[in-house]
């Protein structure tokens, strides 16, 4: 028999070394690493599964035998997902604490149950009655919606396992779940990629969908979903401000469809609610009549937003003027800023400049440049703009407008929410070119 290989396991992250060291290289922490004989890496095995083997099978008269996609019974979710539940699929859902997986998820558990299939909820974080407390507040009331509380990634694995498959698995969270294949505390690398790797070797034998939970933290993503993204099929996020009651589920990663796919939800008392057509959701009580305010149609993902651009320029009394920018990025302000100081003789160098999105919506496509610049205009001129007059382009560092994707789908959404005029970058002849014809045909300045 093969002499065991002697490893040396940190005891507060899990990571392995194959010297001794007085610190550990993946955490950090001093004289934890203590030693060890190394197990062998767990291969999935192939057994049972007709849809795996170890040796070589020829394509060519392979049957797919994969089960075709379960409805989730929200129809924007399973949009999000491409065609709903995947058979045998692994999901990650990401997402900072206290933003509403748990929530989301056990609303999905309830919904699958309602369809008269099973749905199985692997808590590590709850106990049954505050699982069964919360489904109360949602409203869920179906025999077919079961729960585990357990810390064992064996337990949640058999879930996934039993001859009765459920549809839905869901695991809360791969930080508290044990693998008894790693060192370490939960929560460590080590623990989460051992974790995760279990649940994933289950799902995939079976004809369950698992959707696992992974928080990420606002500091950093250590031992988060960053770590598993690779070992999974779907990654989505759940992003949103706790001030607000929105939050928006993006995808990342989508092995069975398209990765630029959102969908906007609203945190009420029982629960998550989808919104029916968030184009407008976060133009919120938007003052028309107030200078510094512009419309711009943002693209978040394939889908064109209306979002208020707010800006304030005031007297500055400070040596160094104040810039701010909330739901934007700095940076771009303070170029936008100097392109309009160059371009169109503005100075803006006693001013302080502050910018936001309206509803703290966190934009970064390029196309909100015209907006942003449009608001800073009007809140130095001091007039308002036309009350429903929108706007989107690149503003380039010599001042001219450049296209932005996803031109015709904005121009699209414009004209249905009725809005007029619509300023964009050159197309077919319409649009504006540069930022002086822009200036004089908001300002005649
Ligand atoms: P939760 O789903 O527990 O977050 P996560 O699993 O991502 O950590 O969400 C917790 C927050 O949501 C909590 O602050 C309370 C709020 N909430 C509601 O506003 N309405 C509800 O119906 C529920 C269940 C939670
Ligand atoms: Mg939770």
């Amino acid at each position: 028999m093969a002499k065991a290989r002697i490893v040396y396991v940190c005891s507060a992250c899990g990571a392995s070394s194959p010297r001794w060291r007085g610190q550990c290289e993946g955490c950090g922490a001093w004289n934890t690493l203590a030693e060890k004989a190394a197990s062998p890496a767990q291969p999935r095995s192939a057994a049972a599964s007709p849809l795996y083997s170890e040796k070589p099978v020829s394509l060519s008269g392979f049957k797919a035998e994969t089960a075709p996609a379960a409805p989730t019974g929200i129809p924007d979710l399973d949009r999000v997902l491409g065609s709903g539940m995947q058979p045998g699929a692994a999901v990650l859902l990401g997402g900072e604490p206290g933003i509403g997986k748990s929530t989301l998820l056990l609303q999905l558990a309830g919904q699958v149950a309602s369809a008269n299939r099973r749905a199985v909820y692997v808590s590590g974080e709850e106990s049954l009655g505050q699982l069964a407390a919360r489904a109360r507040r949602l409203g869920l009331d179906h025999p077919g919606l079961l729960a585990v509380s357990t810390t064992s990634a064996s337990d949640a694995a058999a879930a996934l396992a039993e001859a009765d498959t459920p549809a839905l698995v869901v695991v809360d969270s791969v930080q508290t779940m044990a693998s008894s294949y790693a060192d370490g505390v939960p929560g460590s690398p080590g623990q989460v990629r051992a974790v995760a790797s279990e649940l994933v070797d289950a799902v995939k034998r079976g004809n369950s969908t698992l959707i696992l939970v992974g928080h990420v933290t606002k500091e950093g993503l250590i031992a988060g979903p960053k770590i598993l993204e690779h070992m999974v099929d779907t990654v989505l996020y759940l992003e949103g401000d706790r001030q607000h009651f929105y939050r928006i589920l993006r995808v990342f990663k989508n092995r069975f469809g398209p990765t630029d796919e959102l969908m906007v939800l609203e945190m009420q008392g029982d629960g998550l609610t989808p919104v029916p057509d968030p184009s407008t959701y976060f133009l919120g009580e938007r003052d028309a009549t107030a200078s510094g305010s512009a419309v711009v149609l943002a693209l978040e993902g394939k889908r064109p937003f209306a979002v208020e651009m707010q800006a304030l320029a005031s007297k500055s009394y400070l040596a160094m003027p104040r810039r701010t920018a909330l739901g934007l990025d700095l940076n771009r302000l303070n170029l936008l800023l100097a392109v309009l100081e160059k371009r169109l003789g503005i100075q803006l160098g006693q001013s302080d400049i502050y910018a936001k999105t309206g509803g703290g919506l966190k934009l970064t496509d390029p196309g909100l440049d015209l907006g942003l610049v449009a608001a800073v205009l009007s809140s130095y001129y001091d007039r308002p703009l036309p009350p429903r007059a929108v706007f989107w382009g690149e503003v380039d560092l010599s001042g001219r407008i450049r296209p932005v994707s996803g031109h015709e789908a904005r121009l699209k959404q414009a004209t249905r929410l009725g809005y007029e005029p619509i300023f964009h970058p050159p197309a077919e002849g319409r649009g504006v070119a540069t930022l002086k014809d822009f200036q004089r045909a908001l300002f005649g300045a």
